[in-house]
């Protein structure tokens, strides 16, 4: 139902998950936010978000995919609200339907409702035909929540400030990864607000000089060293069999094992393809069902129109 002459009916964008490498966090700022310092890389588990044309002036959203039950097909939704801030600040009445297909874990420390956002963002633009260049869908995105950006950007990257302010890492090969994706969901300001509880006064972050110089390497023993994430403690507290689950992984051969953002999306870093299959096949025999096994790699590029 094209409501402009665009030429487009139909936009379809893919926008992977992230896994933080490293996570710094330092003392929360009156924006209510904390300063961080971290590495961001961009894996293939995707989420697919579509936008068609809607009547004037209306946005809707519904969601379908794994533990799409768990997100509000409403205006709270974040790509529902990059849609609307979009248009507004295009000062159009353009109207879109937006499915978003989930396989990014809801909830999980992967950034998929900011990955949802990011698509939603350079979807609509593509659609109405806006004249955004990628900074104006950049800083809209930081409006909506701090991985935004990063998810618009993928590959590898060093993000500060709120974790929104970024710069490309220079990284060699690929990393590869098993992911534990559990049933239980972990709220970012819950698991943040824990970190506060533990670690009252944290000093300002670094990012490790060793992380970038494995990165640039490209080894994955040497990544494996360096890999660390200041929430990790705050997570477990909130939710103890994380710490079972990471101790489960370096026995079942994982090079490390690294919880996800937030939590509770576990990472375990392996040596290469080969040893993914192994470590994958090893830990399903130990996890009941409660845990899904997910085999990505790292970097991907950020959000891309594919086609629909
Ligand atoms: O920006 P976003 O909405 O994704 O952040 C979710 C929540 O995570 C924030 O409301 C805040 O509680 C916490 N957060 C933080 N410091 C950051 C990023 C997120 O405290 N740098």
């Amino acid at each position: 139902m094209p409501e402009a002459d665009t030429g487009v009916d139909v936009v379809r964008v893919r926008v992977p998950g992230k896994i933080n490498l490293s996570l710094g966090v330092g003392p929360r700022e009156d924006d209510g936010y904390h300063r961080l310092a971290t590495v961001f890389q961009a894996v293939s588990i995707f989420d697919d978000v579509t936008v068609r044309w809607a009547p004037a002036g209306q946005v809707r959203v519904r969601t379908s995919g794994r533990q799409s039950d768990h997100v509000a097909d409403d205006p709270t939704n974040l790509a529902h609200r990059a849609a609307v801030a979009l248009r507004d600040r295009f000062g159009g009445d353009w109207g879109a339907d937006i499915a978003i297909h989930k396989d990014i874990p809801v909830a999980g420390g992967m950034a998929g409702g900011s990955a949802d956002a990011a698509a939603a963002l350079l979807a609509c633009s593509v659609l109405w035909d806006l004249a955004a260049d990628h900074d104006d869908l950049r800083e809209l995105g930081a409006e909506l929540g701090a991985d935004v950006p990063f998810c618009l950007m993928g590959g590898t990257a060093v993000g500060t400030g709120r974790g929104d302010e970024l710069v490309p890492a220079l990284s060699r090969g690929h990393c590869h990864w098993v992911l534990a994706i559990t049933t239980h969901r972990l709220s970012t300001p819950e698991v943040f607000a824990e970190y506060d509880r533990l670690r009252p006064d944290p000093a300002y972050p670094q990012v490790p000089a060793e992380l970038m110089s494995a990165l640039g390497s490209g080894r994955p023993d040497r990544i494996a060293a360096a890999l660390g994430n200041d929430l990790t403690e705050a997570a477990c507290s909130l939710h103890p069999e994380l710490a079972e689950l990471l101790a489960l992984g370096e026995r079942a051969g994982a090079l490390a094992g690294l919880v996800s953002g937030s939590g509770p999306t576990v990472a375990f870093l392996v040596a290469d393809e080969a040893d993914a299959v192994d470590v994958h096949l090893r830990l399903k025999a130990e996890l009941d069902g409660e845990v899904e096994l997910r085999r990505v790699h790292g970097p991907v590029p950020g959000a891309r129109p594919i086609h629909a």
